[in-house]
C-alpha cells in the first residue's frame, strides 16, 4: 500500500517519467581520456585492451585508433554490440576491434567505464577479468554516479536523491510504464543498476584476486568545497582507480 502511494505520487508529480535523457557532456571530448586520465590513449600502443561493458564502443574503437594491437569490447547486451560492430566498420578498425559478449584472449589492459555501478555481480566480474588479464597487466575503471550521489538512481533520480526517498517497488513500477522491461528491482532494468556505493566498491576490490594501485574519488565540480573523507560518498562525481593481481599472486604466475 505504502509502495501503492508512492507509485500515484510520481505519476502524478512527474508525469513525463523518469529522466531516460543522453548526456551530452562528452559530445566533442575523449571520454576515455577525461574519466581514465589524460595521456591513456598513449598507453594503449601497441597492446591488446580489452573493454569490459563497452556500450555502444565508442571507447574501444577510440582505442583501437590510438594504436592499440588488438580491443575486444565485451557487454552483454547484443543491441549496443550491434551498433558498436556497425560503428567500427564505419571507422574502418573492424579487424582489430570486435564487439562479443564473451571472450578467451587475454589482454594487457582491461578498461571499464560507468559499468561497475550497472554489473549485477561486480565480484564476479572481478574474478572473470582476472582471468583475462595478464600477469602484470591492469584494469583501469572509472565509473559513477554510484549510490549515494544526488543522481545514483541515474534515470530514477528525477531529483536529487529521490531514488533513495522513493521506495524500488514504487521506482521500478512507475519506470516499467514509460519504459517495459518486465522489471521489478533496481537491477532488472535495462544494463542493470546495482547500488553499489564507494565503499562497498572497496570491500569488493579488498575481497578480489585484485589490489589497488592508484584509487581516487572525483569531487563533483560545483561541490568540490563540501568534498572530504566523510562526504565523498554523496559529493563525488566518480571513481576512478588502477587495480592490479595481488603482488603475492603476480610472483607466483613468473
Ligand atoms: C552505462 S553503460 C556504459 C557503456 C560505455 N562503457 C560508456 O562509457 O559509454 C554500462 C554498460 O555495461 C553493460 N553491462 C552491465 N552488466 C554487464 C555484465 N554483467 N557484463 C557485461 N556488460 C554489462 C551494459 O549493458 C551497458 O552497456
Amino acid at each position: 500500500m505504502w509502495a501503492d502511494l508512492q507509485y500515484r505520487i510520481l505519476k502524478r508529480a512527474f508525469p513525463r517519467g523518469p529522466g531516460f535523457g543522453e548526456s551530452t557532456f562528452y559530445i566533442g571530448k575523449s571520454k576515455a581520456e577525461v574519466v581514465l586520465g589524460a595521456g591513456f590513449l598513449k598507453s594503449v600502443a601497441g597492446k591488446t585492451v580489452i573493454d569490459f561493458g563497452c556500450g555502444e564502443g565508442s571507447e574501444a574503437i577510440e582505442i583501437a585508433r590510438s594504436g592499440a594491437e588488438r580491443v575486444l569490447g565485451l557487454d552483454y547486451r547484443e543491441d549496443v554490440l550491434q551498433i558498436a560492430r556497425r560503428k567500427a566498420q564505419e571507422a574502418a578498425v573492424d579487424k582489430i576491434c570486435e564487439f562479443t559478449q564473451s571472450t578467451n584472449e587475454v589482454a594487457d589492459i582491461i578498461i571499464s567505464i560507468d559499468a561497475f555501478e550497472h554489473f549485477d555481480d561486480p565480484a564476479a566480474i572481478l574474478r572473470t577479468m582476472d582471468t583475462l588479464l595478464t600477469p602484470d597487466g591492469s584494469i583501469v575503471a572509472a565509473f559513477g554516479p554510484t549510490w549515494y550521489h544526488p543522481l545514483g538512481g541515474h534515470s530514477f533520480s528525477i531529483f536529487p536523491w529521490s531514488h533513495l526517498l522513493f521506495c524500488e517497488e514504487a521506482l521500478v513500477r512507475w519506470r516499467s510504464d514509460y519504459r517495459p522491461e518486465g522489471a521489478t528491482k533496481f537491477s532488472q532494468v535495462g544494463g542493470g543498476l546495482n547500488q553499489i556505493s564507494i565503499r562497498k566498491f572497496e570491500q569488493v576490490v579488498e575481497d578480489s584476486p585484485f589490489e589497488f594501485a592508484s584509487f581516487e574519488t572525483v569531487p563533483i565540480r560545483k561541490l568540490r568545497h563540501l568534498h572530504n573523507a566523510w562526504t565523498r560518498e554523496f559529493f563525488s562525481a566518480l571513481v576512478r582507480c588502477r587495480l592490479v593481481k595481488r603482488k603475492a599472486r603476480r610472483a607466483s604466475t613468473h
